[in-house]
């Protein structure tokens, strides 16, 4: 049967992935982390040898790789190539190189195939940056979450991981920044808020808050219906 498809959008650290996996076991959904898929096949090229704006050689990459989804109680998790992804994907090399590689098309349209999988095995709530506008326009809840980028740093420093970790505050603000402006100018599938999604500023709220705004918000939506 199929459940509903909640999807969440927004920039690097606004807190999409926690508050999504919160609503997700709130509803005794799965959350999908449709970065970590990116992120997966970023480093697979990587580790390749391939640069991230070779389009053919990404292609050629992408041709090889199999795709297996893992869904789990409250999440899905995934084997690309054969291994499910450790912590090497959240590496500053990854994060550096990974919106180069989510900006081929051919990439976007393997990822979104893959995502389009997963309802089939219930309700999901999925993050991104084009869930909501691309790969499930359809969808009738839809939020994008946003935040000053001073406090997406400050919470991406927490993590001492990905965007310039270990360069101190203006360090990770400055590779957040410029990871963002790159998403936000691609010509496929640009970060932007989808037709339809409700914005939360996640700057003066708990998680837990943010979570309770989402689920008031699907909660009062379906009551209309
Ligand atoms: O969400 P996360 O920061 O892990 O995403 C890593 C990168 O993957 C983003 O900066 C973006 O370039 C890409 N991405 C995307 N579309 C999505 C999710 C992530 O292009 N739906």
């Amino acid at each position: 049967m199929r459940g509903l498809i909640i999807t969440i959008d927004g920039p690097s650290a606004s807190g999409k992935s926690t508050v999504a996996r919160g609503v997700a076991a709130a509803l005794g959904y799965r959350h999908v982390d449709s970065g970590a898929l990116y992120r997966a096949i970023t480093w697979q090229v990587l580790e390749a040898g391939v640069k991230p704006d070779d389009m053919v050689g990404v292609t050629r990459v992408l041709a090889a790789l199999t795709l297996e989804w893992l869904p789990g109680e409250h999440a899905f998790l995934f084997r690309l190539a054969g291994r499910e992804p450790g912590p090497e994907i959240r590496s500053p090399a990854v994060a550096a190189a990974v919106s180069a590689v989510a900006a081929i098309p051919a990439v976007r349209e393997w990822a979104n195939r893959a995502f389009r999988q997963t309802p089939e095995w219930g309700g999901v709530v999925m993050d991104g940056r084009d869930i909501g506008s691309v790969v499930f326009p359809e969808a009738r809840h839809k939020f994008y979450l946003d935040a000053d980028p001073s406090v997406r740093a400050k919470r991406r420093l927490g993590e001492q991981t990905g965007d310039g970790a270990g360069a101190g505050l203006d360090g990770v603000l400055e590779a957040l920044k410029r990871r963002d402006a790159f998403d936000r100018a691609r010509r496929e599938a640009p970060l932007a808020v989808p037709p339809g999604a409700r914005v939360i500023d996640t700057g003066a709220l708990t998680q837990a808050e943010v979570v309770r705004t989402v689920l008031d918000g699907v909660q009062t939506e379906e009551a209309r219906r």
